[in-house]
C-alpha cells in the first residue's frame, strides 16, 4: 500500500479521502489517503515527517499552496504559471510540485458540463490564488477572451499582465463590465464565504451562458441566485472541480486516470 494525504489547516471536513478511496476502488490501485492537519507555522515539518514515514505524495489545500510552491525542489510548468502547488510527489529525495486545480476546473466545464471553452468569452471574478490557477488552462483551451475583474483592480491588472503572452486576457473593475456579455462567468472570489457576491452590473450573461462558482456545498449562494435572475442558462458549483482536480492528481501519482462523474454522484448522494 502506498501512502498519500492532504495537508491543510483546517482539514477536518475535507472530502479528498472519500474521493481518493473511490478512485482507488475504481482503478484497483493499492493506496491509502488520509487528512493531515499541518501546523500553521510548520507546514514544511509536517511534509518532511510524512516523507520520512514513507509517503509517496500529497495534496495541499488552504492555506499552504504558496508554501508548497516554495518547498518544491522541482515544479511543473502549470504550477509555475499558477504560482501555487496543490499536488506534491515525493521521489528519490525530490519534492515535485504540480497544480491540478485549473485542469480540474477546465475538465469539469468541458466534460461534465459539456461546455467547450474554445471561442468563448470568459469572465473571471476575483484575482486571488483560485483565479490565478485557472487562467492558464482556460487560455490554453482556446478561450476567445478572458476578462479578469476584481474589487481591487490592481490585482486584476497584475494577473492579466502575467498571462498576456498566453492569450487575449484583460483586466477590469466590476463597474466597467457594464454593457459587456460573457458566455462563461466564473466566480473565483471568496465572497460567498461571507454570504456576499461581487458588485456586478446587470446584463453580463449572454444567451446560453454558464455561471460557475468554485465554491460548493453552500445552498443559495448570492452569485448563483444573481446568475439565475440574470438569465444564465446553466449554474454550476465547484464540486466537479474538486473531484476533477483530485482525478488529475491521482493520474499524476499513479499513471491511471479515474472517472470523476461516478464519484461526483457518490458525493451528492452522501449529502
Ligand atoms: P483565494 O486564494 O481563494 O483566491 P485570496 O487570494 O484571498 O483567496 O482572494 C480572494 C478573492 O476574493 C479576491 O479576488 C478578493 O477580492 P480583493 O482582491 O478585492 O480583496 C475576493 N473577495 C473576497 N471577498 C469579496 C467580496 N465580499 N466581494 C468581492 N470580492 C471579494
Amino acid at each position: 500500500t502506498d501512502h498519500y494525504c492532504v495537508f491543510g489547516n483546517p482539514i477536518g471536513h475535507s472530502k479528498s479521502p472519500i474521493i481518493h478511496a473511490a478512485f482507488a476502488r475504481q482503478t484497483g490501485e493499492d493506496i491509502d489517503y488520509v487528512t493531515q492537519l499541518a501546523p500553521l507555522d510548520d507546514f514544511t515539518g509536517a511534509v518532511r515527517d510524512f516523507i520520512a514515514r514513507g509517503g509517496k505524495g500529497a495534496n495541499v489545500t488552504v492555506p499552504f499552496k504558496e508554501e508548497a510552491f516554495r518547498l518544491a525542489t522541482r515544479r511543473t510548468e502549470r504550477a509555475e504559471l499558477a504560482g501555487a502547488v496543490n499536488t506534491l510527489s515525493f521521489c528519490d529525495g525530490e519534492i515535485i510540485g504540480d497544480n491540478t486545480d485549473g485542469f480540474g476546473l477546465l475538465h469539469d466545464i468541458e466534460t461534465n458540463l459539456d461546455t467547450p471553452v474554445a471561442g468563448k468569452r470568459i469572465l473571471m471574478l476575483g484575482a486571488g490564488g483560485a483565479a490565478r490557477g485557472a487562467i492558464g488552462p482556460l487560455l490554453d483551451a482556446g478561450a476567445l477572451s478572458l476578462t479578469v475583474a476584481n474589487r481591487t483592480v490592481a490585482r486584476a491588472t497584475e494577473l492579466a499582465a502575467r498571462f498576456a503572452a498566453l492569450g487575449a486576457v484583460s483586466a477590469s473593475s466590476y463597474d466597467d463590465l457594464a454593457g459587456q456579455q460573457f458566455d462563461i462567468v466564473i466566480d473565483a472570489t471568496s465572497s460567498s464565504l461571507s454570504d456576499a457576491m461581487p458588485a456586478l452590473p446587470t446584463g453580463l450573461f449572454a444567451a446560453g451562458s454558464l455561471a460557475y462558482t468554485m465554491m460548493y456545498g453552500r445552498p443559495d449562494m448570492p452569485f448563483c441566485r444573481f446568475a439565475q435572475e440574470q438569465g444564465a442558462a446553466r449554474i454550476a458549483q465547484g464540486l466537479g472541480m474538486l473531484v476533477e482536480q483530485a482525478a488529475e492528481a491521482f493520474f499524476v501519482w499513479r499513471g491511471v486516470r479515474p472517472q470523476g462523474k461516478p464519484v461526483m454522484e457518490l458525493l451528492l448522494a452522501a449529502k
